[in-house]
């Protein structure tokens, strides 16, 4: 398989670092517009890089990512960009007759009128327009497949099928006790990111009801995490999740909580005040005259490289599926998790755990593409494949998952 990973940032250098170690690779262009970002994530590799090369790309020139991927011979392309450049690749893959993976979806715009209420335009709803064409073309989109979302639609799969005959609820709960030594507030994955999904209104999903959207932070609740991360306030936020679940898997409702904490909260909370959220850009004095900047970029731009902070990072990281129903007639209630102590991750593959946990999932996707054992067209989420290949290679990946039962 050859594949373009686009996007050499936290999370794509961590690819190289797990694909590497892995047969089924034959050749990996790692491509980002900063070049030396990408030739830094080769050169990292050692002798482990032969099947590892960098070239400079743009991601929002979809023609140049088309030829990229046409010249270079690409099966698949692999997007480990922030999510404004979800379209122009999902596009240039189509065009290129090249399957695609991301870990982020075409991005939402809330309602114009009741946008804490009703959803606008819904995370995804850009890509599954162009289902049609996927299929057509015989080509598989697999949208979503990082580890929230990616591995926590895996897991709710996993629960419909083997665990469960009905299901009340699945909800995604996210918690850490991460701590990075010197930071008072530095993000472990790319802070756009970070500020998009936590602003957004949050989305919520009920039979009979369908999607729709909450005020930012809603419904808060102290969730247990396992592995001595321990309780952990959480709050609705708009998350993938739950607009992939319920296509796939019956469920009454879907939501997305993420375990944020009162200072985290309150510090976007001040960033969205002040308006320094916003990716609109602005007018600010430059040498030469005024020039345009995106705030968002702007306090990006500040915070520390969140691929840079695994040195100074303690703690672990929790992904994972809570989920509540019955099973031969009797109430059930399982949390299905995957859990990364940054000081192992460190020592492993010298990435932090956020974005090594991220990693894991689409170079396991990727294999499982490789081998036949996942296959499709379409554009499909993760809970559309069968999710005990998956689980078993992540195993075998020596990072395995648990179920707590709750019952
Ligand atoms: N599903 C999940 O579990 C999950 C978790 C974390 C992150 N993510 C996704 O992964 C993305 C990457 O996260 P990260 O922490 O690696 O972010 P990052 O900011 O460290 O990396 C992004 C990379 O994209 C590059 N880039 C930016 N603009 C580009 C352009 N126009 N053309 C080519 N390259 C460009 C940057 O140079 C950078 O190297 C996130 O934005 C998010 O969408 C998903």
């Amino acid at each position: 398989m050859r594949v373009l990973l686009v996007g050499a940032g936290g999370v794509g250098t961590a690819v190289t670092r797990i694909a590497a170690r892995r047969e089924f690779l034959a050749h990996m262009v790692v491509a980002d517009y900063d070049l030396g970002r990408a030739e830094a994530a080769v050169a990292a590799l050692g002798q482990r890089g032969t099947r590892f090369s960098a070239r400079r790309l743009d991601a929002s020139d979809q023609g140049a990512v088309r030829r990229m991927l046409v010249e270079e011979r690409c099966d698949v392309l692999l997007n480990a960009t922030d999510p404004r450049f979800v379209m122009p690749l999902f596009q240039a893959a189509l065009e290129a007759g090249a399957h695609y993976l991301d870990m982020a979806m075409s991005l939402s715009a809330p309602h114009g009128a009741r946008p804490y209420e009703e959803c606008g335009v819904k995370l995804g709803d850009e890509q599954f327009a162009l289902a049609r064409r996927w299929e057509e073309a015989g080509r598989l989109a697999l949208v979503g497949m990082g580890v929230e979302p990616g591995l926590s639609d895996v897991f709710a799969r996993y629960a419909a099928d083997e665990l469960f005959d009905d299901i009340e609820e699945i909800g995604v709960r996210d918690g850490a006790d991460l701590r990075v030594e010197g930071h008072d507030f530095a993000p472990s994955f790319s802070i756009w990111t970070t500020i998009e999904e936590c602003l957004n209104p949050p989305v919520v999903y009920e039979k009979g009801r369908g999607w729709f959207t909450t005020p930012p932070f809603s419904e808060p609740e102290v969730f247990e995490f396992p592995e001595g991360i321990g309780p952990v306030e959480c709050v609705n936020v708009e998350h993938e999740e739950v607009l992939l679940i319920p296509r796939w898997v019956d469920a009454r409702r879907v939501t997305f909580k993420y375990g944020l904490g009162d200072d985290f909260i309150a510090k976007l909370k001040t960033l969205h005040e002040l308006g320094l959220d916003s990716t609109a850009p602005v007018s600010v004095p430059g040498d030469g005259g005024p020039v345009q900047v995106s705030p968002r970029d702007v306090v990006a731009a500040c915070l520390p490289d969140p691929a840079g902070l695994g040195e100074r990072m303690t703690g672990k990281t929790c992904a994972g599926t809570w989920v509540k129903g019955s099973k031969d007639g009797a109430p059930r209630e399982v949390y299905l998790y995957h859990v990364v102590d940054n000081q192992w991750s460190m020592r492993e593959y010298g990435s932090q755990a956020v974005v090594w946990q991220t990693a894991l999932n689409p170079v396991v996707a990727l294999e499982l593409l490789s081998t036949g054992a996942w296959s499709g067209k379409g554009v499909l989420g993760p809970e559309a494949l069968p999710p005990r290949p998956f689980l078993d290679l992540l195993t075998e990946y020596g990072s395995p998952w648990g179920l707590r039962d709750d019952s």
